[in-house]
């Protein structure tokens, strides 16, 4: 992948209407769901960014025939629960961890074998997470000392099991729940904290029986998928950074249509507004099973706050904006129980630590969580370690610093958000 560096420049206030591509966890789910349904599945929405991308890819390397009658739509000729294709080239999961882990749960029950790859980041991110838990359904896979690759070895018969999280994580829980698919009797996922549920939301979509309720999850193997459309909402996880460009932002109005607003996402709707914010909800409404509301916000001034550790799960994309306006907030904001942002696509903790402190915001950084003292955001350079988010929230930053704010490697923005660039510039921001 060529380099790519960022410049972004204070500038006005923003205005408009910025309509942000499809959500990524779905848009996942549904490619990998329609693939093993009996029929043909119809999916709108569909986020053309690179995470998402690479696992269609991998589901026509299994031999699933997919089509793109338009930008954001997909045909996917699902090929049954036992119609997948092995084949001997490694999967390219790409930057995806949710792509890799969700894979590695649905290969565990396949009759062949299956390597899975990532690129440099994916390939320092913990495995054992899902290989772990899966071994005791019977799964085989092979990591390297915990990470990727992942070898899947096909053909073992897996059991059911009820299995308790140790950390909050919807990509081990579908993990699970899609090796269970496979899986002779239950499958039970408890979590002590609840999280994404889209796993379990599509999963009776495709008319799979299954139980779930926050903090649980339960089906058994042994059902079929039938194909089904999908109208994938908007990313809550990319309107984040907008919501939090125009709260900081002196002037600013944004409105943002159609954002999916599964309250296991909206974590840093509640920690802005008790910063401070002004951001309403308007037209709230069902599409595709999940609520889905415009999001309109004002600038409003923020003040720093002790996060409540319960936010956590519901956040946990979005700490890297938070910590943006955490950083223009007045007084401090304090973050923990957040140790988990460590093994991110980057350590998103030492990676906004450093890069705020870069450009004058004194950061005190803890093991699981930071103290940001709220104050004037100046210009410098900053690294984004390659992560797509670190890379969209210092662009953000960027708007409100004493001088330009050059961010370093941000080519993979277009894993979760191909078109941010014109999107950012079109309603105020100076980025290039
Ligand atoms: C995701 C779950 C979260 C999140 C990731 C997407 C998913 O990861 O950070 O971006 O689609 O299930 P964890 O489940 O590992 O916390």
């Amino acid at each position: 992948m060529t380099r790519l560096d960022w410049t972004s420049q204070p500038g006005g206030a923003l205005h408009g209407s910025v309509r942000v591509p499809g959500d990524k966890s779905v848009s996942h789910r549904a490619m990998m769901l329609g693939a093993l349904a009996d029929g043909t599945s119809h999916i709108r929405g569909f986020l053309e960014g690179e995470d998402t991308r690479a696992t269609a890819a991998v589901m026509q390397q299994l031999g699933v025939r997919i089509e793109t009658p338009a930008e954001g739509e997909r045909l996917v000729h699902g090929v049954g629960l036992h119609g997948l294709r092995g084949t001997t080239q490694a999967l390219d999961c790409g930057n995806a961890g949710t792509g890799m882990r969700l894979l590695a749960g649905l290969l565990a029950g396949q009759a062949f074998d299956s390597t899975l790859v990532g690129d440099e980041s994916l390939s320092r991110r913990p495995m054992k997470r899902v290989t772990d838990p899966l071994a005791l359904m019977g799964a085989r896979i092979d990591t390297q000392d915990g990470l990727p690759p992942l070898i899947v070895r096909g053909g073992q018969p897996l059991r059911g099991i009820s299995y308790t999280l140790p950390v909050a994580s919807a990509q081990v829980k579908s993990a699970l729940l899609l090796a269970g698919l496979y899986a002779q009797g239950e499958t039970e996922v408890i979590e002590p904290h609840p999280t994404r549920d889209y796993t379990e939301r599509m999963l009776a979509a495709f008319g799979w029986p299954i139980e779930f309720s926050p903090g649980r999850a339960k089906l058994s193997g042994g059902h079929a998928l039938r194909a089904t459309s999908v109208d994938v909402p908007a990313d809550f996880s990319s309107a984040a950074f907008f919501l939090v460009a125009a709260s900081i932002v002196p002037g600013s109005e944004l409105r943002l249509p159609a954002v999916g607003l599964n309250p296991r996402r909206t974590g840093l709707l509640q920690a802005l507004r008790l910063m401070g914010a002004d951001i309403r909800i308007e037209n709230e409404r069902e599409s595709g099973g999940e609520p889905v509301g415009d999001l309109v916000v004002r600038h409003a001034p923020l003040h720093g706050i002790e996060l409540p550790e319960a936010l956590v799960p519901d956040m946990i994309d979005e700490f890297p904006a938070l910590f943006v306006a955490a950083a223009v907030a007045k007084g401090k904001t304090v973050v923990r129980g957040a140790a988990e942002l460590r093994v991110k696509e980057s350590d998103r903790l030492a990676a906004m630590a450093n890069g705020l402190r870069a450009l004058g915001i004194s950061v005190d950084e803890a093991p699981d969580g930071a103290t940001i003292d709220g104050g004037l955001i100046s210009g410098g350079t900053i690294d984004s370690h390659g992560d797509h988010r670190i890379a969209m929230s210092f662009a953000v930053a960027g708007l409100v610093a004493s001088g330009p704010v050059q961010i370093g490697d941000c080519a993979n923005v277009a894993t979760s958000f191909p078109g941010f660039l014109g999107l950012a510039n079109g309603c105020g921001f100076r980025l290039a």
